[in-house]
């Protein structure tokens, strides 16, 4: 619904002076909006202090973004950019092209909201218009109800030009929020390239993130204990979903409704894999059976309303068992995934992490007879043989973004030291391909990964998503808990 023109040759909106008269009066006055400060405003406020401190004297301009074209004039949802998210504290109902701009200050930065507030009747807007009319897509919030809500001053987004045009000091923007705003702030700095000091700005909103306020880890919490529900949701749907040709697609149907239900959306892509689509590590496309005797691989996490997600990860035996080797190869993940949260405190580095999980991932695929070498050797920066089967790394960053602060430099990411408050997945696994000759053939085809969401506190750490049944009995049993009861009862047969 981006541009008039496209809708034109179908529009049968009247265009008479009569209509427009008669379709502009007979509204009951509007009432004040939700105009209450949100829990999230406070935390905003304190991070754009941060930006303030490391950025002093920049005019920093950070574009939510617009609404994404999915095809023609059809538009996808609309999400915020995380950095608009993060230092506004505006989620799901944020509205689209809006832009904040932190005016440098005598005592730091002066925060102003740019976005398109609701059109007054005395306009054809909100009845004409299909981009953002009220009647097309729901009223959008006045400026005075955001100021409240976000405790940031508002203006009309029609003033941002002059607003960037008239100001004093060097404009940076988040370059990849917004190209029609990234393109502004570029001709206004002509011939001045100013692209690389964004990028470096964007590395910083980045390593920002990388530790978590109080408010971030309670809605990683909610993110959570939704993602709880709606595995719960999967599990308990085994029989249908074992019933169905494309048993993958109601997989994450199933959850994404969850998802939707209790959040914003999902925070990515469902990855629903039964057999040897879990070795396929960004399975996507979901449209395979869901077979008795194989594993599922469900990869899923629920984005809350503030835009936090979760990532977890469980690997069910479809008809409610695992065979032994299905069990070998699970408790080898698991064990992989406790050594890897076992070393998790303060003072070390992700890399560390990922170690202690490797280590037990050459033991193991060594133990197998599966390495040219022994474990230690292949464990030699320049050797790494037991990665065929797990190629991936053993954790990432989790927030706003699934795979959160991606632009930070790897001396604060991968190799920098672990702080409370920081929040990352510890997610290993093996994948045996169906055709790697390397396993023995009952290898083959098994792709098991065990993935939690974890919080670096003063003196180690907690698992966020250990609710989620996570070993082998513990899977089997919710299994049996919620989704055998449930066969019996509806007569589905899952046979073994
Ligand atoms: N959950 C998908 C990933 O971490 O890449
Ligand atoms: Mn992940």
């Amino acid at each position: 619904m981006a541009d008039q023109s496209t809708t034109s040759n179908r529009s049968t909106t009247p265009t008479s002076e009569r209509f427009r008269d008669f379709v502009r009066k007979g509204w009951a006055a509007r009432e004040g909006g939700d105009a209450f400060p949100h829990v999230a405003a406070s935390y905003a406020k304190t991070r754009r202090h941060r930006v303030s401190a490391l950025r002093p004297r920049e005019r920093i301009v950070v574009p939510a973004g617009p609404a994404v074209v999915r095809s023609n004039d059809m538009e996808y949802r609309f999400r915020a950019h995380s950095a608009f998210a993060y230092l506004t504290g505006w989620g799901s109902d944020a509205v689209p092209g809006s832009v904040l701009v932190l005016e440098p200050s005598a005592d730091g930065h002066r925060p102003l909201l740019y976005f398109r507030a609701t059109a007054g009747r005395d306009t054809d807007e909100f009845y004409a218009n299909p981009e953002v009319g009220e009647f097309w897509t729901g009223p959008r919030p006045s400026l005075r109800d955001v100021a409240a809500q976000l405790g940031i001053e508002t203006r009309p987004i029609a003033e941002l030009g002059d607003a960037l045009r008239s100001g004093s000091g060097t404009l940076r923007v988040v370059r990849d929020a917004d190209a029609e705003v990234t393109a502004l702030v570029d001709r206004l700095r002509t011939p001045n390239d100013g692209s690389v000091e964004d990028r470096l700005l964007a590395r910083d909103l980045s390593e920002l993130r990388l530790v978590k306020d109080s408010y971030e880890i309670a809605e990683l919490r909610r993110a959570v204990d939704a993602t709880r529900q709606g595995f719960d949701d999967v599990v308990a749907d085994l029989p249908a979903i074992v019933a169905h040709a494309r048993g993958e697609r109601l997989v994450e149907g199933t959850f994404t409704r969850r998802a939707r239900a209790e959040g914003n959306a999902v925070g990515y892509d469902v990855i629903a894999a039964s057999g040897a689509h879990a070795c396929i590590l960004h399975w996507m496309r979901n449209d395979g059976p869901v077979v008795p005797g194989d594993l599922l691989l469900v990869d899923a996490g629920v984005e809350v309303d503030s835009l936090y997600t979760a990532d977890i990860t469980r690997t069910l035996p479809v008809s409610g068992t695992f065979t032994p080797i299905q069990r070998l190869v699970y408790a080898a993940v698991l064990q992989a995934a406790d050594a890897a949260r076992a070393v998790v405190r303060p003072g070390i580095t992700l890399r560390d992490v990922h170690d202690a999980a490797m280590e037990v991932i050459a033991a193991r695929t060594a133990d197998w007879g599966l390495l040219p070498v022994t474990a230690e050797e292949s464990l030699a920066e320049d050797a790494q043989f037991h990665r065929r089967y797990m190629v991936h790394g053993t954790g990432h960053h989790l927030g706003l973004d699934v795979h959160d602060c991606a632009l930070a430099r790897r001396e604060v990411y991968l190799n920098g030291v672990l702080q409370e408050g920081m929040v990352f997945t510890i997610e290993p696994g093996l994948y045996f391909q169906p055709d790697d000759l390397t396993v023995p053939q009952e290898f083959r085809g098994i792709g098991v990964r065990i993935e939690d969401n974890v919080l670096v506190t003063a003196s180690g750490s907690k698992n966020l998503s250990a609710a989620i049944p996570r070993t082998a009995d513990e899977v089997e049993a919710w299994i049996a808990r919620l989704s055998i009861a449930d066969v019996r009862h509806s007569g589905v047969r899952i046979e073994s």
